[in-house]
């Protein structure tokens, strides 16, 4: 089997493409969410009505017809679909047509195995559900977060645990066969039991996926202030323990963990393109960015102005081998089983994986790596053992070490 990537028009085999679309739009600003920080509330919270809401699904439509002409002409053939944000499901109906029109007009879409659409509950009723099957999407991420009306209202969630519940059978009944719900466990003073009857309610559903996240403290969000001002702590020790509660009950259920936070079969192709580097993508809208033939291309989150101002171009291109991007595609690796494959990073990259780790920041984080689990480097690539995988990554976000190492790289 050939390594190289086919890119001229002649090429005999397509390289497949992941497409991403960003909705930066959301009902409320979570008090936990780190996705959206950047983008300020009132645009977070713009309605289709509003003048700026307009022009960013014109300027969607319009970065898709100006960059699927050379990707097609490159020989890209989309594999895999995902719509997320914020909140992709807060999208109207002519909305939503307006954007799957493009992509359909501008890519041959015959060979996508996977399309998935991420919401929030309170913005997904069945008509919804409905047309997003007729658009095309196959899977549904859900973000539930938690079933304790208590939690969700203290973690700034504008639904209740019931309006979860309705919005994952009402998807079931749309035909969704695949379906994710996203939950969190490790909020300071959430002990374990309030895990276990989270994730005990969370397997009666007729769900295939679970997200289960570990908090992380982020910089720029609501709870990360108070933990700062010392009105909540975090426990490291309790995190952990919740999170290897989830698991080992998900894994009673049938549902194994393939990295750290994801459960289930079949496995989320688009999460394991971004944290594998498995193939390339184009991330469509502000705050996406796209790693194409070598070249990371990025557009700022929460510069919508910007971004629905001028759709051609992106705000900035990097060669993927940066050590600062390869600080990000290695941590994002090392939460999965398999890990960072050499020979897959020396195709996405064009840069072998022992030179990028050879580089002093890379080489200062992987060493940081090591010291919180058995780092494992050999011909394959590198990957940390599978039981050090969870404590790692949650030890590594509550001292905000990668921030740390990528303010050190920059
Ligand atoms: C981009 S958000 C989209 C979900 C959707 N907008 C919703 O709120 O239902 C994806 C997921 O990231 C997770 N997430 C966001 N911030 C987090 C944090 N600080 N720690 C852990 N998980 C977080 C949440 O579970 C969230 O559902
Ligand atoms: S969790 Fe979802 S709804 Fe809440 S702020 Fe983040 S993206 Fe928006």
């Amino acid at each position: 089997m050939s390594t190289t990537p086919p890119t001229g028009p002649g090429a005999v085999t397509a390289p497949p493409l992941l497409i991403y679309v960003n909705v930066p739009f959301c009902n409320s600003k979570c008090h936990f969410c780190d996705w959206v920080t950047e983008v300020p509330l009132a645009d977070l919270r713009l309605t289709p009505e509003t003048s700026l809401r307009q022009r960013y699904i014109k300027a969607l439509v319009e970065q898709i017809e100006t960059h699927a002409p050379t990707l097609n002409s490159r020989g890209y053939r989309p594999r895999i679909m995902y719509w997320g944000g914020g909140t992709a499901s807060i999208l109207t109906l002519a909305e939503i047509e307006a954007v799957t029109g493009a992509l359909h007009r501008r890519f041959d879409l015959g060979d996508l195995v996977e399309a998935t659409i991420e919401g929030s509950p309170e913005s997904m009723d069945p008509e919804k559900l409905r047309l997003f099957r007729a658009a095309g999407f196959n899977r549904i991420s859900i973000g539930v977060q938690s079933f304790d009306d208590t939690r969700l209202r203290r973690i700034g969630r504008v639904h209740n645990a019931e309006q979860a519940e309705r919005a994952v059978l009402a998807a079931a009944e749309s035909g969704f066969e695949n379906i994710n719900i996203d939950l969190i466990v490790g909020f300071p003073g959430q002990e374990v039991d309030e895990v276990e009857r989270m994730i005990r309610h969370a397997v009666t559903l007729p769900v295939n996926h679970f997200s289960v996240y570990p908090y992380r403290p982020t910089n720029g969000t609501v709870m990360r202030k108070q933990v700062r001002r010392g009105t909540s702590e975090i426990d490291v020790d309790e995190q952990l323990r919740s999170y290897v509660h989830a698991r080992d009950l998900l894994a009673r259920h049938g549902f194994d963990e393939y990295a750290t936070a994801y459960f289930g079969a079949p496995r989320c192709e688009s999460d394991e393109v971004y944290y594998k580097l498995t193939m390339d993508w184009i991330g469509f809208g502000s705050g996406a960015n796209s790693l194409i033939g070598g070249r990371f291309l990025l557009n700022e989150r929460g510069a919508l102005h910007r971004f629905s101002a001028a759709p051609q171009r992106f705000d900035s291109d990097t060669p993927a081998y940066s050590p600062h991007l390869v600080l990000h595609f290695l941590a994002q690796a090392l939460t999965t089983v398999d890990g960072m494959d050499a020979r897959t990073f020396q195709l996405r990259t064009g840069r072998s994986l022992r030179a990028a780790c050879e580089e002093p920041a890379v080489r200062r984080m992987l060493e940081q790596v090591n010291r919180r689990g058995r780092l494992i480097v050999d011909k394959r690539g590198i990957r940390l053992h599978r039981d050090d995988m969870a404590s790692a990554y949650i030890t590594m976000n509550s001292v905000d070490l990668y921030a740390a190492t990528e303010q050190n790289a920059g």
